[in-house]
């Protein structure tokens, strides 16, 4: 774990350039025709831009108390690399319109229950909340570079922005927590934001994604859903698989580069690039 934290701490953390452009006859169900996940993922991309702007704020709020210089510039890297995702995801955001979801509406519903809960807590409980969040983007971000078949079953040009979110994901998944840990947040709080918000996320995003389903009429093939179900949550499901990742950030000791995710982001950098090229 040291390698890998001293590697991820001498990281310049660069926000790679992407203008999303998704042609007229992309298809409804992006995701190799599959309606369960195409609406997962869309459920996903609807809490990016109101949510990684909070994440923003989070992380800006404590700026100032950062010291070490190579933290700082971190810190510039992610509020660069999450401003690029927030406009990225509403231009897909605003393609969903296209099929009827209110994205519009939706975005501002999320935005205005996140003010909410704000005005209940303190600054640094949100900077918990950001670490608890980003360390569920860097875990499905490791699911989408990991499940070959799911990943490549997305359509162009959304396979490349979701492998390019996913990408800087695990660039920048240790900034909020090594700002939290640089100001002294304290372990308790951490771990108990991170309780509260799973199960508000997972809540949030499986509604989403049942509303959207209930009304593509998927709920009238239950046989199609349990299967699709099995896929994601049974034993070697895709999100199963990303568990044990999850649980170690109960951890008192726990920093997001005791998973080492430097050789996964070299090869979808090589990927990503490849593609630019023959761009
Ligand atoms: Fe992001
Ligand atoms: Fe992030």
């Amino acid at each position: 774990m040291q390698n890998a934290l001293a590697k991820a701490r001498a990281r310049t953390i660069t926000p790679r350039q992407l203008e999303v452009d998704i042609p007229p006859h992309t298809p409804r169900y992006w995701m190799g025709g599959d309606a369960y996940s195409t609406h997962l993922m869309n459920a996903l991309s609807l809490l990016f831009p109101p949510g990684e702007r909070f994440f923003m704020d989070a992380v800006r709020e404590f700026r100032g108390q950062v010291s070490d210089p190579g933290l700082l510039q971190q810190v510039r890297g992610f509020l660069g690399q999450e401003s690029l995702h927030s406009r990225e995801h509403k231009t897909f955001n605003q393609w969903l319109a296209k099929f009827g979801i209110d994205a519009d509406g939706i975005e501002q519903a999320v935005t205005d229950e996140i003010a909410e809960r704000k005005s209940k807590r303190t600054r640094l409980d949100d900077l918990a909340v950001t670490c608890a969040l980003e360390h569920f983007t860097a875990i499905m971000a490791e699911g989408w570079l990991d499940e070959t078949e799911m990943r490549e079953s997305a359509v162009e040009p959304l396979r490349t922005l979701w492998t390019w979110h996913a990408i800087e994901e695990l660039d920048h998944k240790s900034v909020a927590y090594d700002v939290y840990q640089e100001i002294g947040g304290d372990y308790e709080r951490r771990r108990a934001w991170m309780l509260r918000i799973s199960f508000g996320f997972i809540l949030g995003v499986s509604i989403m994604h049942m509303r959207f389903m209930w009304r593509d009429g998927l709920f009238k093939r239950p046989g199609y859903l349990a299967k699709r179900w099995w896929k994601y949550w049974g034993p070697r499901g895709a999100f199963t698989k990303l568990i044990p990742s999850y649980l170690s950030y109960y951890k008192r000791d726990f920093h997001p580069w005791e998973h080492d995710h430097n050789a996964l982001i070299a090869r979808f950098e090589r990927v990503l690039s490849e593609r630019y090229d023959a761009a």
